[in-house]
């Protein structure tokens, strides 16, 4: 059976992704420095398969942490998880992001040219489109025109990634285009584990949710959206997972690939907060606050390329996302380490 490196395995999307290859009989090794991460992660990951993930300590940055890693495990796939990834912070820390993302990556295809591994697969996102200029997006809408250094740091390595393929048609490169993962694992035993007050609104909902904090800011209710508040396309962090599965039992030819993987629906900030009540059985309280800087109206996927072509598509609805992060926070109000 094929083995997979997963970088950034103990983050939140990585951990998906290992239970799901691990489910499907892949092997896996993980990378991760836990920078945003903890050990107890991928001790969880163990208990929901009954197997063991074999987890380097290092950071992708360190290339002979790497070389030991290809030198001592035969790897067929890497899926390359490990960056960094507020979009705040990386605004107050350009320097600290693009070294962490651009150097981590580039460092991790020069090890993976030298141990003969030319096959990847890359966390790119949603934000690579910017502003859209049209709706829903399609994989050839343009790129660019980025709005912070995170968002940069995905497109300048979807260009890096291109390139090294376009260098040497050896390289298999699969760009996927993540857009809003949310959710948590039907246990309950694994979910996102956000650092303080988080940026994002699901895991900003459940903290309100759980009494820990008082009432969620909507940013904004004056776009030109159904119900003014801002539309997104939030996709379950195991429909998500199982995408990356697809991609590598269905992608045989060496080539440059980009999916969208998204579900396709738009939801608002009030029809996710209308949701997440369902969820967990009460009113959450709410306030209109102003415009986010840097945010869109609207942004939602066209996920038809990725269902073509590798068979796969989101299964998962709002309700689902919300019920499994409301069981996942519930179960663990205070992350993995509390
Ligand atoms: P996460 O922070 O939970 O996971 C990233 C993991 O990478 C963490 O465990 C972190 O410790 C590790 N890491 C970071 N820098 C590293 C380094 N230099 N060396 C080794 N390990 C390192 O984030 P996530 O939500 O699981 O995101 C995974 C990937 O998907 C990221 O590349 C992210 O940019 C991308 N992405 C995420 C979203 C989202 O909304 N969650 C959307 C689009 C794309
Ligand atoms: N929002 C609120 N209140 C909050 C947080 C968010 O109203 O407390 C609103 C935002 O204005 C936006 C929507 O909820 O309309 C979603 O915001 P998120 O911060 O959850 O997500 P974004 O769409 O801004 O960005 C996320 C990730 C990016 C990624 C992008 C696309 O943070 O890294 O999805 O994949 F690039």
């Amino acid at each position: 059976m094929k083995r997979i490196l997963v970088t950034g395995g103990a983050g939140y999307i990585g951990t998906h992704t290992c239970v799901e290859l691990i489910k499907k009989g892949y092997e896996v090794v993980a990378v991760d420095n836990y920078v945003n991460s903890s050990e107890e992660s991928i001790k969880r990951v163990e208990k929901i398969t009954g197997k063991g993930v074999k987890i380097y300590n290092a950071d992708v940055r360190n290339k002979s942490a790497l070389d030991k890693i290809f030198t001592e495990q035969k790897i067929d796939w890497v899926i390359h998880f490990a960056g960094l990834k507020a979009v705040g912070e990386s605004c107050a820390k350009p320097i600290e992001y693009y070294d962490n993302n651009l150097n981590g990556t580039l460092t991790l295809l020069q090890s993976m040219r030298e141990h003969g591994c030319k096959k990847i697969v890359f966390s790119s996102s949603a934000t690579v489109y910017g502003d859209p200029e049209e709706l829903p997006l399609t994989e050839a809408s343009k790129t660019g025109g980025t709005t912070n250094p995170y968002g940069t740091s995905k497109y300048f390595q979807e260009i890096m990634l291109s390139d090294v393929y376009k260098s040497d048609k050896e390289w298999t490169v699969v760009l996927l285009r993540y857009f809003n993962p949310v959710g948590a694992h039907e246990s309950g035993l694994i979910g996102e584990d956000p650092k303080g007050i988080p940026n994002n609104l699901t895991p900003y909902i459940a903290k309100v949710a759980i009494g820990e904090l008082k009432e969620i800011g909507v940013f904004g209710n004056d776009y030109p959206t159904p119900d003014g508040t801002g539309v997104r396309d939030y996709i379950h962090v195991t429909d998500l997972a199982k995408g990356h599965v697809a991609a590598i039992e269905k992608i045989e030819k060496s080539g440059i690939y980009t999916y969208n993987l998204g579900t396709g629906k738009g939801y608002s900030v009030l029809d996710v907060i209308k949701a997440f009540e369902k969820a967990c059985g009460r009113k959450l309280a709410y306030v209109i606050k102003p415009r986010r800087a840097g945010d869109i109206a609207a942004c939602y996927a066209d996920a038809g390329k990725a269902k073509r072509e590798l068979g796969w598509e989101a299964q998962l609805g709002i309700d689902d996302m919300c019920q499994s992060l409301w069981n996942w926070q519930s179960k663990n109000p205070g992350g993995y380490n509390k």
